[in-house]
């Protein structure tokens, strides 16, 4: 019982905030792996286009939850294996935010 109580105070990431090194090294990645299907100007390939014109509107939290799970039946893979959920959600934000 105790155990589990401690196990619930176990600190959650305390924001979004993602340190500026992996900041530089999740950009990296958007462009070289996202880019490798989106375009490396995210104006689409394999995959749609990621620029904020074509995601305009879209709400973060669904992009973020798109690059974790992936899209099933098609090229999109699940990226949780790499990412945690701040980093998905910086990278649904970095898109929304455009990358010019
Ligand atoms: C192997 C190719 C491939 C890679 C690599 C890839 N994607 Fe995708 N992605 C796709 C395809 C194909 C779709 C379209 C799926 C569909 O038909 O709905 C997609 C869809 C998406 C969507 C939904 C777009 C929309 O308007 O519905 C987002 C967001 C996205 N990808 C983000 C990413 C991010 C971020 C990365 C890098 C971490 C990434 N993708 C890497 C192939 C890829």
């Amino acid at each position: 019982m105790l155990r589990i109580a401690a196990l619930c105070l176990l600190p959650v990431a305390a924001s979004a905030e993602v340190a500026a090194p992996r900041a530089v090294a999740l950009e990296r990645m958007v462009i070289q792996d996202c880019g490798s299907c989106h375009g490396l100007t995210m104006k689409g390939g394999l995959g749609k286009p990621l620029t904020a014109e074509a995601l305009d509107g879209a709400d973060p939290e669904a992009l973020a939850l798109i690059v974790l799970d992936g899209v099933p039946g098609t090229a999109m893979p699940p990226w949780r294996p790499l990412l945690t959920e701040e980093e998905a959600d910086w990278i649904a934000h970095y898109l929304l935010k455009d990358q010019k």
